[in-house]
């Protein structure tokens, strides 16, 4: 446990080439499908505008310290030769406890790839149907819905026969994902993020100004325009206010989509040099992803939808769920568009770029985990994660219908990060202590925090929190937890997720036992 351990010997660790790289790396881990297809859904579903005050309000009193917060750990752990949140959590907390808490922070992205890679492939395999016309004339949305459900093989009809697109798509994109970590941090993660980010970026500005200017697709209903869609966001509704599911609505958003609470930005921010700025750059992140979802996600889902379907259709769209405006209804609106082809291509070729930057981040806490603490070659990594990521993979494919993913995403998506993030200020703010976290993060910054976001580190970002999982808790999860909206023939497959997640915690809680027994008697054998 003294310092002394952080020059052992060994290959240095991998470090970013340049700090554009850097920073489109972590823009890419937080910009994902949270931002295009999660972020409009949410929005559309809790009132428009009444949820862009508590969004703001959670970005800047949870989002940006919790992003400072991450970036600091990170690059603390780094110091030492961790990427993970053991090994930091061990330098943070001189207690034997500290790195098993830390095995939450390489079991939440590991679950969380299980099935975010799969929904990363459907974007893939929608890109080619929209390419070439394989969804033109499914009219309605619940033809779309059906077309959907056909792909994921949950129904047979004369869309798809069987999973096997599916799983081909499936196939596809899981080996990207692996090869892309194999290459390793700088000619895989920094590489894909140099050229993807910019490409994203180009894509979401075309669907902008196509969307811009439609104006009113039907003159007989002047109601439904863009300009009215953009209104419906930012026009704030002080009324919704007072409703206490908006408020864990836009915390959660935040939580999401920036990739806080989840262990993953601490491992990319291990890969700076210690006196690396993380400061400006941690903002840099934090506002780039508010900018492309804000802003770029904010102007294309839900307008267009406002345009064709008017602002009640949209919202009953987007009360079917995170899928329905993006998979349904954008391609129903392509498919009247001129070029509609082309433009669809384009808006899931957009979501395959950002659900791909963000999945190797996911993958990486793993990686590193086994590149460092088990000191396995990075190739060797790459495959053990790919065997395992397949294996478990497996009952989220194949039991998408009766509820298994929505269970993972419940524990992982809504709880464990929430939990995790509490842990994380707790460690660093008070038990590492808050001058010295501050110094930490402070330290070669490019920009002067003012001070008092230490304060709201120390209190409104931990009672923030506290207050959000008990009132969460009250109010919706214990009927999740009791399975009060599952059917009773799901029961067994809610019950085998629960099990999934709980072997992997325990299993990540194993390896990180022994890895640390055997650096204990490494350090035995050599003086
Ligand atoms: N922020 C990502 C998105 O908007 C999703 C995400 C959540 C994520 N947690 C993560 C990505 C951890 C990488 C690592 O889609």
């Amino acid at each position: 446990m003294n310092k002394r351990e952080s020059k052992s010997p060994g290959k240095p660790r991998e470090q970013w080439v340049t700090r554009i790289g850097l920073v489109l790396a972590m823009a890419g881990n937080a910009i994902g499908l949270g931002n295009f297809l999660r972020f409009p859904v949410q929005c559309a579903t809790n009132g428009g505008g009444a949820f862009m005050i508590p969004y703001f309000i959670a970005f800047f009193l949870l989002g940006i310290p919790l992003m400072w917060i991450e970036w600091g750990v990170g690059r603390f752990g780094g110091k030492y030769g961790h990427g993970t949140t053991p090994g930091m959590f061990h330098y943070l907390w001189q207690h034997p406890m500290a790195k098993y808490l830390g095995a939450i922070g390489i079991t939440i992205p590991f679950c969380l790839i299980l099935y975010y890679t799969y929904i990363v492939s459907w974007t893939l395999a929608y890109s080619v149907f929209s390419f070439t016309g394989k969804y033109f004339g499914v009219h309605g949305h619940e033809l779309m819905a059906n077309f959907l459900s056909a792909y994921q093989g949950t129904v047979k009809n004369q869309f798809f026969n069987g999973i096997g697109t599916a799983y081909l798509f499936f196939l596809i994109t899981f080996a990207l994902n692996i090869w892309i970590l194999s290459r390793g941090l700088a000619k895989g993660i920094e590489w894909l993020a140099n050229w993807a980010l910019p490409t994203l970026g180009v894509f979401g500005i075309i669907l902008m100004i196509r969307v811009f200017t439609l104006g009113i697709p039907d003159p007989a209903m002047p109601a439904n325009s863009v300009m009215n869609g953009l209104a419906f966001i930012w026009n704030p509704d002080l009324t919704a206010l007072g409703d206490i599911k908006v408020w864990l609505a836009a915390t959660g958003q935040v939580f999401f989509t920036l990739s806080v609470g989840f262990g993953a930005i601490q491992t990319y921010a291990s890969y700076l040099k210690p006196k690396d700025d993380v400061a400006l750059s941690g903002l840099a992140t934090a506002s780039a992803n508010a900018f492309a979802e804000v802003i770029i996600g904010g102007s294309i889902a839900i307008p267009v939808a406002v345009a064709f379907f008017g602002l009640q259709g949209t919202q009953a769209i987007a009360k079917g769920g995170s899928f329905d405006l993006g998979f349904f209804a954008m391609p129903l609106i392509f498919q009247r568009l001129p070029l509609g082809e082309l433009f669809g291509t384009i808006w899931f070729l957009l979501l395959f770029l950002a659900g791909i930057t963000s999945s190797v981040a996911m993958a990486q806490p793993m990686m590193a985990f086994l590149q460092e603490e088990f000191k396995v070659e990075r190739k060797t990594a790459a495959m053990i994660l790919g065997v395992l990521m397949f294996f478990l993979m497996q009952p989220v494919i194949f039991f998408l219908g009766h509820g298994f993913l929505d269970e993972m995403d419940f524990w992982i998506g809504t709880f464990g990060l929430v939990v995790f993030a509490i842990i994380e200020v707790v460690l660093f703010i008070w038990v590492f202590g808050a001058d010295k976290a501050w110094r930490e993060i402070m330290t070669g910054a490019d920009i002067k925090i003012p001070r008092f976001f230490l304060f709201i580190m120390k209190y409104v970002t931990l009672t923030y929190l506290v207050v959000l999982l008990g009132v969460w808790l009250a109010q919706d999860g214990l009927d999740v937890i009791l399975m009060k909206h599952v059917l009773p023939e799901n029961y067994i497959y809610v019950w085998f997720a629960r099990f999934l997640l709980t072997g992997v915690l325990i299993l990540m809680l194993v390896l990180v036992h022994i890895a640390w027994k055997r650096k204990h008697r490494i350090k035995q054998v050599v003086p």
